[in-house]
C-alpha cells in the first residue's frame, strides 16, 4: 500500500497503442502493466499482433517520403513542440515512470528533464546538419575532380528499448530518428510501456509529423523478431541484454545496426588525488553504484582503490551505504533513495550472486539483504575474479571495492572485462588522466568524475560486449543517415 495517489490524476487505468500515428485502442491480446512498488496492475493496454506489426512497417515505409521531404525548420519545430509538451506535463511522466519501473522520484524527475534536453539538442541539430567540400585532385590522373557530400536519411527504422530508462532511452531513439527525416516503429519493454505512449500521445499532437511516420505498441517475444527481420526496415536500433541484441545482429540481413548492451563499469581513484577529496569522491559512488537500485549500464560495479586512500575510502563508503539503506521506501516518496528492483526474480538473483561470492571468499562490507523486489545496497570486497558479481553485469545495488598499488596494473584489470561501456578516474594527475584515456578500452572515460555520468549530448556506447555503434543525438543522426556525394569535374574552373 502507498500513502500517494498514483492511479487517477497521473497513470491512467489504460493507453491506446500508436499505428501508423493512429491511437488503436483495442487488439485481441492485452498487457497487464504493474506498479512495481505496490504490484498492483495499474494500466491494461493493447498489445500488437502480426497483423498490427505488418500494418505498422507498411505505414513506416509510405511515410518515408514525406519524411525525407521534412525541411529542417519543420523538424526542428516538431522537436521543439515534443520538448515544450513533455515539459509541461512533466510530473505526469515522472509519476508514470516513478510507477511503471519503481524508480525513486529524485531519479525519475531527473530523467524526464534529460528527455527534455534530448528533445531540444535534436531540434538544434536537425538544423545543423552540414556537409563536406572534399578536394578529389589527389595526382594527375584525377585533376578536375571535387566532391560535396551530404547525408540522406536512411528510411525506415526499428527501435526497440528496455525497462530502465522507459522515457530518456525511448528521446535517444526517436528525436534523432525526426532530425534526421526518418519514420519510426518503437517496441518499448513489455515491462514499463507507458512512458513511451505517452510520448506517443504528444507525437500524434502534431500537425506537422507526416502521416504514418511512427508507430509505438508492446508486443510479444514471438512476434517482435518481425521488428528486426523485415526487408523493408533500414535500421535497427537495440538497447537491451547482450544475448538479445547480438541475436538481433544476426538475424538483421542488410539492416545496419546499432546496439548499447550493458556494462560492468569500473571507477578507480588513484594516489594522486588530495584526501580533502575523499567525502565528495565516496558521495559519487554511492551515487553512482546505487541510483535507480543500479538498474543502469552505467552503474559503478568495480571500484579500485590506491592504498594510500583505501582505509579512509572505504569507511566513508560503508557509513554512507548504511545511511542510504535507511532511506529505502515508496518511490514516490521524494526522500527514498531505495525502492524496489523492476522484478523480484531480479532482487533474488543479485542476491543469490552477492551470497555466491561471499561463500567463495567475498567480505561482506554492507547489505547483501533481499526482501520482496528491494535489494539492500551493498558494498563487498575483494570478491575472487570467478565470482557472478566479477565476470557478469550485475544490474542491482551492489559493488564491490579492491585495494591496489600499481595505476597501469589497475588499467589491466579494467580491461580484463566482457564489457567496454564507460569508465571513471578520480585522480590530479594529468599523465595518469591521459594514461587512463589512452589506454582503457571503453566508450568513454570520465576523469574525475565517475563512470555513470552521461550527457545526453554527448556520444554514447561501448566496445566488446557493450555493443555497437554509438547514440547520442550526433552520433545517431549520422547512424539515421547515409553518406552521399556529388562528384563534380571541372566546376568553377573557367
Ligand atoms: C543505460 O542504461 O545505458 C542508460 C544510461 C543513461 O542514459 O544514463
Amino acid at each position: 500500500m502507498s500513502k500517494f495517489i498514483r492511479i487517477g490524476k497521473y497513470v491512467k487505468p489504460n493507453y491506446p497503442i500508436y499505428i501508423g500515428s493512429k491511437a488503436v485502442q483495442k487488439t485481441k491480446s492485452k498487457l497487464d502493466v504493474l506498479d512495481k512498488f505496490t504490484g498492483e496492475s495499474v494500466s491494461v493496454i493493447p498489445m500488437a499482433d502480426k497483423e498490427f506489426i505488418e500494418e505498422s512497417i507498411k505505414q513506416c515505409t509510405l511515410a518515408t517520403e514525406a519524411m525525407k521531404k521534412l525541411t529542417p525548420d519543420k523538424k526542428k519545430a516538431i522537436l521543439l513542440e515534443i520538448a515544450d509538451k513533455i515539459k509541461a506535463r512533466q510530473e505526469e511522466f515522472a509519476k508514470t515512470i516513478v510507477v511503471e519501473v519503481g524508480k525513486p522520484w529524485n531519479d525519475a524527475i531527473a530523467e524526464v528533464g534529460r528527455a527534455i534536453d534530448t528533445f531540444t539538442i535534436a531540434a538544434e541539430e536537425s538544423v545543423r546538419q552540414t556537409g563536406q567540400n572534399i578536394p578529389l585532385e589527389i595526382s594527375s590522373r584525377n585533376v578536375g575532380f571535387q566532391a560535396i557530400s551530404k547525408r540522406f536519411p536512411i528510411g525506415p527504422i526499428s527501435m526497440i528499448s528496455p525497462f530502465n530508462f522507459p522515457l530518456n532511452l525511448v528521446a535517444h531513439k526517436i528525436a534523432p530518428a525526426i532530425a534526421a527525416g526518418c519514420p519510426f516503429v518503437l517496441k518499448p519493454s513489455d515491462r514499463t510501456p507507458l512512458s513511451a505512449l505517452l510520448v506517443g500521445e504528444v507525437l500524434s499532437e502534431s500537425k506537422l509529423l507526416p502521416e504514418g511516420a511512427f508507430s509505438i505498441f508492446p508486443t510479444t517475444h514471438e512476434d517482435a523478431p518481425l521488428l528486426s527481420t523485415d526487408e523493408r526496415i533500414k535500421l535497427i536500433t537495440f538497447t537491451g541484454s547482450p544475448g538479445v541484441g547480438w541475436k538481433i545482429k544476426d538475424n538483421a540481413g542488410k539492416k545496419k545496426v546499432v546496439l548499447e548492451l550493458g556494462g560492468d563499469a569500473a571507477c578507480i581513484v588513484d594516489s594522486d588525488i588530495q584526501t580533502s577529496k575523499l567525502q565528495h569522491i565516496a558521495n559519487r559512488i554511492l551515487f553512482g553504484g546505487f541510483y535507480s537500485q543500479g538498474q543502469s549500464c552505467i552503474s559503478i560495479q568495480r571500484v579500485y582503490i590506491h592504498e594510500k586512500h583505501y582505509d579512509a575510502l572505504k569507511q566513508l563508503l560503508v557509513q554512507g551505504a548504511s545511511q542510504l539503506n535507511l532511506k529505502k521506501g515508496d518511490p514516490m516518496d521524494p526522500n527514498t533513495f531505495l525502492g524496489p528492483m523492476i522484478t523480484e526474480d531480479d532482487a533474488k538473483r543479485v542476491n543469490q550472486w552477492v551470497h555466491s561470492a561471499v561463500k567463495k571468499g567475498a567480505n561482506l562490507l554492507i547489505g547483501g539483504k533481499q526482501d520482496g523486489k528491494f535489494h539492500d545496497l551493498t558494498i563487498l570486497e575483494n570478491p575472487p575474479k570467478d565470482t557472478e558479481v566479477c565476470t557478469k553485469e550485475i544490474f542491482g545495488p551492489v559493488f564491490y571495492i579492491q585495494k591496489f598499488t600499481d595505476f597501469k596494473d589497475t588499467i589491466k584489470q579494467v580491461n580484463a572485462s566482457e564489457f567496454g561501456l564507460q569508465s571513471g578516474v578520480f585522480t590530479d594527475n594529468i599523465n595518469k588522466a591521459y594514461f587512463a584515456f589512452n589506454n582503457i578500452d571503453a566508450g568513454a572515460v570520465v576523469i574525475n568524475d565517475i563512470p555513470s555520468v552521461r550527457v545526453d549530448s554527448q556520444a554514447y556506447g561501448g566496445i566488446k560486449n557493450s555493443g555497437f555503434g554509438r547514440e547520442g543525438i550526433i552520433n545517431s543522426i549520422e547512424e539515421y543517415t547515409e553518406l552521399k556525394l556529388m562528384i563534380l569535374k571541372d566546376i568553377g574552373t573557367e
